[in-house]
Parts: structure tokens; sequence; C-alpha cells
């Protein structure tokens, strides 16, 4: 039966996230382009509740641009976050903490996705000991300064693995200054991504945010939504002509060119061992690695590779390309009004796009924070206070 509800990837009207009867205060840290935040504005607007972004922080200039058009009321900074967050976890507050949670204000939701290089199954196992990862812990650090009602942070599931513990250290310290938290690691494909991606989140909340008979355990039992395929995020996508460098695909080299050819003129969606080039023609576990996609299946995890077939299963369904840009950005979920035009070169749009965090994610879970009362639909109307 045919149904007047637009596709949900297809809308191009941005929905006026700022107008509403109560207000959201997000913090976003290691903000990116925003995909948690958009998550955020859009579960708040689906209850009339506006957006606030009294900081968005990120030390790269491409992101922060992306940001702002996409969030122009929100103080998007490009700064690093130890910049506004520079004491050790447990101890007291700096002047410059003291003066960012001033500047900040009462807080409903701190999120963030600190990068994971350091964490990521696809790195050698040394790295787990990368001194990134104790970013993690700014997370724990900027709840202790700035007290949100809700804490979440996002990473890849191999955090766990972390010499440093950065996952127990965080919970241990959350709950010590009263929030309870609990973690879990979400399959995005159950919550409407066509995406095999697989996330690792902490829930902290606030001890007086947590209402009476509710669990954060439970809360954070994500996703039961249903499963899309490719066609439905990318299949009108299909012939757009690439005039527009959103939707170009990057250019094959030759043989790249004759192995997309190849799959397509075989029917086939892996490319055997020895149409690969020679490093992969022995026994090896990159089976996904110069495969073609396929319309009836989620894609796998879109990284900032997706423009080149060596680097994932990233040749297009039925055209003899990679995936775009545009084709990318849906399949992480961000709908068509999200803008990645202030961007400046392919290859920061494309480490823009596959940085990403879907915001289905951020989405789902603000929706049951606000079904369970965490997050409060009524009118709290608080003007922010100084602008950071
Ligand atoms: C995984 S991405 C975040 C994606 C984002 N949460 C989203 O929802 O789209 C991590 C981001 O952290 C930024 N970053 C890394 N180290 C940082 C630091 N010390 N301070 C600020 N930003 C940092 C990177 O530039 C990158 O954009």
């Amino acid at each position: 039966m045919a149904t007047n509800t637009p596709h949900p990837l297809r809308v191009r009207k941005r929905p006026d996230f700022e107008q509403g009867g109560g207000r959201l205060r997000v913090v976003d840290l290691f903000a990116g382009c925003g995909g948690l935040t958009l998550g955020a504005a859009q579960a708040a607007h689906e209850r009339g509740v506006a957006l606030d972004v009294p900081l968005a922080v990120d030390f790269e200039q491409a992101p922060i641009d992306v940001f702002s058009a996409n969030f122009p009321k929100a103080h998007a900074q490009r700064a690093a976050v130890e910049t506004f967050f520079d004491g050790d976890v447990g101890a007291p507050l700096t002047v410059v903490e003291t003066q960012t949670a001033e500047t900040v204000g009462e807080l409903d939701l701190l999120i963030g996705g600190p990068p994971c290089q350091g964490h990521s199954n696809l790195n050698n196992h040394t790295r787990r000991d990368d001194p990134k990862n104790r970013l993690y812990l700014r997370m724990a650090r900027a709840a202790e300064v700035l007290r949100p009602r809700v804490l979440v942070v996002e990473n890849v599931p191999a955090v766990v693995h972390d010499r440093q513990q950065v996952v127990e250290v965080a919970r241990e310290h959350l709950t010590s200054i009263g929030y309870t938290v609990a973690t879990a690691v979400v399959e995005l494909v159950r919550l409407g991504i066509p995406q095999t991606r697989r996330r690792h989140i902490m829930l902290a909340v606030r001890a007086d945010a947590l209402p009476q008979g509710e669990s954060v355990d439970t809360i954070l039992q994500l996703g039961e939504g249903a499963v899309h395929d490719l066609r439905w995020a990318i299949q009108d996508l299909e012939n757009v002509p690439p005039e527009h460098w959103f939707d170009k695909p990057s250019r094959a080299n030759s043989e790249n060119q004759a192995r997309i050819d190849w799959l397509h003129d075989n029917g086939q969606f892996n490319l055997p061992n020895a149409r690969r080039p020679v490093c992969h023609q022995g026994k090896h576990s990159y089976v996904s690695m110069y495969g073609r996609l396929s319309w009836d299946q989620p894609a796998q995890t879109m990284t900032s590779g997706f423009g080149s077939m060596g680097q994932g299963r990233y040749v297009h369904p039925s055209q003899r390309r990679t995936l775009t840009p545009h084709e990318a950005a849906r399949i992480q979920g961000f709908p068509d009004y999200f803008r990645f035009d202030s961007t400046v070169t392919r290859t920061q749009l494309s480490v823009i796009i596959g940085n990403a965090v879907p915001p289905a994610l951020s989405r789902v879970l603000a929706s049951r924070l606000f079904d369970a009362g965490v997050l409060d639909e009524g009118a709290r109307v608080t003007e922010r206070q100084v602008a950071v």
C-alpha cells in the first residue's frame, strides 16, 4: 500500500531543530561533522523540543565547518578537547574547567566519540597502547566538570581491550561521582542503518535524573527496529548524473576498473585471488576487499576508503564504479538535508563521512531517554548563559 511518509534519507528540507517548547542542551566533544548531534536533534524535534548546543569541539577545521553549516546556532569550536578539560580525572577543577562549566551552564546531554584508531581491530594490536585511547577518559572528566544529566560515549567494540582499561576506569570514576553506568555493543543495522557496523556505547545517567523504576541497562537495550538493505538507502541515486561533486565517484585506475568490470561481467561479488594484487593472492582474510555490494543486504562498515575498491566492499551493486560521497553519506544515515558543501577537498570529505557516527544511534538512544523521563520534554526553557 502506498504511504505518504517521506523516505527519511531523501528529505531535503532541514527541520527547524532550534524551534520548540522545551530545550535540549547538548555538548558534543570530538564532534566531527555532528552525526551524534544530528541524532539528538532529530529525537528532540520529534517531541517538539528545541536543540541548543552551547559547545561542540573538534580540532580539525573541515569537520567543524560542516558542523557549523548544519547547526549554525551551535557554538562549534575548532580546538583540542583538552583545552577545555585540562584537569586529571578526580582532581579539583582547573581554572579553565571552571570557566568551561560556567559558560556551558546547565546541561542535559554530553556526547562524544573520541578517536578510536588505537582500539580498532583493523589496526595492529600494539596500538591498543595508543595514547589516543586516553582521550576516552576526557569524556569522563568532561562529565565531572559539566555534570550533565546524561553522558554517552561512543567507540569501537575493541575499546574494551585497551591496555589502560579506559572503559573500566571511566566507569569506576563516573560511579564514584554519582552516575549509574551501563555499557553495550550495539548493532547499528538493528537501528535502521543499512550497514553492519557495531559500536561500543557507554551510557551514564546522573542519579537524580534517573526516575524511580528506570534502569540504565534497560534503556541501553537498543535495536529492535527493521533491518534495511542497500536498495532502501541508495537505489534512487543509481543513475544520478555525476554533475555535482557529491555525486561523483572516484576514478578507478585501469587495473581496478578492469576488476570492477570483471565483477559485473561475471555476476560476481567477490574478486578471486588471481585477479587481486599479488599481496592478496596467497591466503588472506580480506574477502570483502575488492568486492561488490549487494542490493539486498546492508553494506559493510563505511570508512573513509569508500571510494576505493582496495579498501573494502565498495563497488556499486549495479554501476561500474565505487560508491559516491552522497551514497556513503546515505549509508551512514545522513538525510539529504545535511550539507557537506563546505568541505574543500575530496579526501576531507571522505574522512568526514567515514569518521561520522550514524545519527540513528543518538536518535534512538535519546528517544529512549525521553521515553524513560531521563531527558525532559517539558518546558525547561533555559537561555544560553554566556557564549563560549
Ligand atoms: C570518530 S570522529 C567523531 C565523529 C562524530 N562524533 C560524529 O558523530 O560524526 C573523531 C573526531 O575527533 C577529532 N579529534 C581527535 N582528537 C581530538 C582532540 N584531541 N580534540 C578535539 N578533536 C579531536 C577528529 O578530528 C575527528 O573528527
